[in-house]
């Protein structure tokens, strides 16, 4: 299995994106973190700076929206061209009708799921979706420590997607470093969303190799 590293600008310097774009060239995605101060207590961007983003870096963005509304602001975000774009379960008013709406325009769909949302209403979704994440912290900001109670959520999502024979993604964000990749790797997850790992380290080539080669690529 391929692990893709998809490092977060959350953890960026705000005031130089673009430079801090091209200090993870090695990056598999470029995870966008969107908060609307309502669904998280936080506030990051929205829909212009997307846009522009997409239009200085050639890697494909992985737009997480931690937002409100989702039914009615995701599909804007596929309209940039992001590559994938992941609206919250627990936000969403038909998650069904709006995964496929994002298929439609041309992104893929992904749903995540917060520390204390079940999956099992999910499992049988499963075919409607591209990825799917599961949150290893509450949602709102980096350097939060990885929740391994979380685990047992990929077990079941990697055990289901193997027995439907799909090839939905199993996407792992907060608290991924060195020790915890591993960790998240054999539950399942196949897509490590990494921020403060990635972009406080010296070299964040280094860090996403040393990531890459943990989970087991
Ligand atoms: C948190 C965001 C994450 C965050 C992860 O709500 O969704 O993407 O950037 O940061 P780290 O890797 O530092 O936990
Ligand atoms: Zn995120």
């Amino acid at each position: 299995m391929t692990a893709r590293i998809n490092p977060s600008i959350l953890s960026a310097d705000f005031a130089n994106f673009q430079s801090e774009l091209a200090r993870v060239s090695d990056a598999d995605l470029i995870h966008v973190d969107v908060m609307d101060n309502h669904f998280v207590p936080n506030l990051t961007f929205g829909l212009p700076m997307v846009a522009r983003l997409q239009e200085v870096t050639p890697k494909p963005l992985d737009v997480h929206l931690m937002i409100d509304d989702p039914d009615r602001w995701a599909p804007g975000y596929a309209e940039t061209g992001a590559f994938s774009v992941t609206f919250h379960a627990e936000a969403a008013r038909d998650a069904v009708a709006l995964a496929r709406r994002l298929r439609e325009i041309g992104s893929r769909a992904g749903i995540a799921l917060k520390p204390g949302t079940a999956v099992e209403p999910f499992l049988e979704l499963l075919p409607e979706f591209d990825q799917v994440l599961v949150m290893t912290v509450e949602p709102g900001f980096g350097g939060q420590s990885f929740m391994p109670e979380t685990m047992p959520k990929l077990h079941a999502l990697r055990d289901s997607v193997s027995r439907l024979g799909l090839d939905v993604w199993l996407q792992v964000d907060g608290g991924i470093n060195a020790t915890t990749i591993q960790i998240a790797a054999e539950a399942g997850a196949d897509t490590f969303v990494a921020g403060s790992s990635v972009f406080g380290a010296q070299s964040p080539s280094l860090a996403i190799s040393t990531l890459r080669e943990l989970a087991g690529a």
